[in-house]
């Protein structure tokens, strides 16, 4: 199973795009139905292939390009990350045994008081909202946020800051209309990027689930 389709598994589960987009306030994207996947997601082997958390903003071009995806249409990607949290495990890092710089000063109290401890209890579940303006809205403020040194992930900042992304960041910022165009641009190539083809995998029936009743797993 290549890489990329198990990162596409990864983002069908968090935004389930073709509907949820719409209900986070997204833009509506009218992707091709019939996409063969597989029937078995193994949490350990996505985990393995998904970009790292302090994954380089060159390594993320570099690989999203290998699939056809520019420079913008990576930044508007991440801007996926104007929804949801992250948990304190994949923070820490930034914050413990000093701050990170990087991080807005003004931010640093809401985060710490979010994740409290250097090594998160592991039964707790403690995380940052991503935005915590508009946290279930799928809009422009993370750019936003991100040019003002809130972005939680170092993959969020380096976008920020990295000359080849940050113009892109700025248009943006500015403009939602311009943002959906490119995040519906990115989400449709990455929707059509390397399918399971013949007789391999199957056409669901609802997208975010194996169909039901199979003898045989591909
Ligand atoms: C390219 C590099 C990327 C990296 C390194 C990355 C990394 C991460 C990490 C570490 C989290 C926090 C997970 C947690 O703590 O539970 C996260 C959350 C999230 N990511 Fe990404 N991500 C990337 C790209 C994307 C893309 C392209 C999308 C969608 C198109 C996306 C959608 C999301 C969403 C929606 C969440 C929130 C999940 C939730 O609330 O449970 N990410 N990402």
């Amino acid at each position: 199973m290549s890489s990329w389709r198990l990162i596409w598994s990864r983002f069908v589960l968090v935004i389930n795009c073709f509907n949820c987009c719409m209900q986070l306030g997204g833009p509506h994207i009218p992707l091709k139905t019939g996409r063969r996947d597989g029937r078995r997601s193994r949490a350990d082997v996505v985990e393995q292939f998904l970009p790292d958390h302090n994954e380089s903003i060159s390594a993320v071009l570099d690989k999203f390009g290998a699939m056809g995806i520019d420079t913008p249409g990576v930044v508007a990607l991440l801007g996926a990350h104007s929804v949801g949290r992250t948990h304190c495990v994949k923070l820490v890092h930034r914050l413990y045994p000093e701050i990170d710089p990087a991080l807005n000063p003004d931010h640093v109290p809401h985060i710490l008081k979010k994740c409290p401890d250097a090594i998160p209890d592991p039964k707790a579940v403690q995380y940052v909202r991503n935005d915590r303006g508009t946290p279930m809205i799928l809009d422009n403020n993370y750019y936003r946020n991100i040019l003002d040194s809130k972005g939680l992930l170092i993959v969020d900042h380096q976008l920020a800051n990295d000359k080849r992304t940050k113009p892109y960041v700025k248009k943006m910022a500015k403009s939602q209309d311009y943002f959906f165009k490119e995040f519906s641009r990115a989400i449709t190539l990455l929707s059509e990027n390397n399918p399971l083809t013949g007789t391999k995998g199957e056409v669901r029936k609802q997208c975010n689930v194996a169909n039901k009743h199979h003898d045989q797993d591909p």
